[in-house]
């Protein structure tokens, strides 16, 4: 991983082909504020084209994030407040290249849920504390909650989190498909479930999401076509001939996302 990235609001750092982020403000829970939402923006641009990643980990100690951070909120005007938007940059990491697992400890609220969103799979402490309390500041979710969680876990179920403000923990968010999974050590699962998608073929894996993306978007018959291109597409692909040929020849592929 290149090493001239400098940030002050999160820190990454590489262990085997998986970037792991963390989102430092512990003062105010991992509040997020304009400058760390740009180092992530920038952060995701660097980890996007380097060959040293395969698969990316969000997480923050003791908290994930306790949503936008509330004091920078309160004066602005409807202008600012379109500025202060962090769609863009969700949507980049949600249409990132590569799998993005979020590990949640501690409160993941509001904004920082919705960045939770945007990852492909969310493992969440039993004990983590997740849900979208903007309506108790009297707004509602706006980076991107009003749309990713009625996709996610149903458009009534989405209204109950969203209308009430309510919290869920474990099971709960379990059982209503919030997170994937739960584990004492959200991260160390994390990483681990990142590691064993490092050895998979990377652009059959960006592909995949790419497809999987779309599936909320588009029609059947459109999607069926969007992966009938992207996956006769692989078959270009130094990948595609190294996994077949490693099965017949009964050995392990060794993918070189090419
Ligand atoms: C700014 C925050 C913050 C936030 C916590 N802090 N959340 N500061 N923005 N979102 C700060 C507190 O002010 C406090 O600072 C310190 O973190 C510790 O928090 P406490 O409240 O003392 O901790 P606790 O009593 O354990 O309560 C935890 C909590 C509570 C339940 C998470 O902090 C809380 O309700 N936070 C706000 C959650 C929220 O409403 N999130 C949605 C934001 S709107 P001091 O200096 O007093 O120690 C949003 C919109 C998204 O996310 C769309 C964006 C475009």
């Amino acid at each position: 991983m290149k090493t001239n990235m400098s940030y002050e609001n999160i820190i990454i750092r590489n262990e085997n082909s998986v970037a792991i982020i963390n989102l430092d403000r512990p003062k105010s829970l991992n509040a997020l504020n304009s400058e760390l939402i740009d180092e992530l923006d920038r952060a995701f641009d660097e980890l996007a084209v380097d060959p040293e990643v395969r698969v990316v980990v969000i997480t923050g100690e003791k908290n994930f994030a306790a949503g936008a951070d509330i004091t920078n909120m309160v004066e602005l005007s409807p202008d600012e407040a379109r500025s202060f938007a962090f769609t863009p940059t969700f949507n980049k990491i949600a249409n990132f290249p590569k799998p993005v697992i979020a590990a949640i400890e501690g409160f993941a609220l509001g904004g920082g849920m919705e960045l939770a969103l945007c990852c492909d799979i969310r493992i969440a402490a039993p004990g983590a504390k997740m849900g979208f309390p903007e309506i108790n500041l009297g707004i509602f979710p706006g980076a991107g909650g009003t749309q990713r969680l009625p996709r996610l876990i149903g458009a009534s179920k989405a209204k109950k989190l969203i209308f009430t403000g309510s919290m869920v923990e474990g099971e709960a968010a379990l059982e209503l498909g919030l997170v994937d999974s739960l584990a004492d050590n959200p991260l160390e699962e994390a990483v681990k479930l990142a590691g064993k998608l490092a050895g998979k073929a990377p652009i059959a894996l960006k592909l995949a999401k790419e497809c999987i993306n779309s599936a909320g978007d588009v029609d059947l018959q459109t999607g069926t076509k969007i992966e009938a291109i992207s996956w006769s597409g692989l078959f270009a692909t130094v990948d595609q001939r190294e996994g077949m040929r490693a099965f017949i020849e009964k050995r392990k592929a060794v993918f070189v996302g090419k």
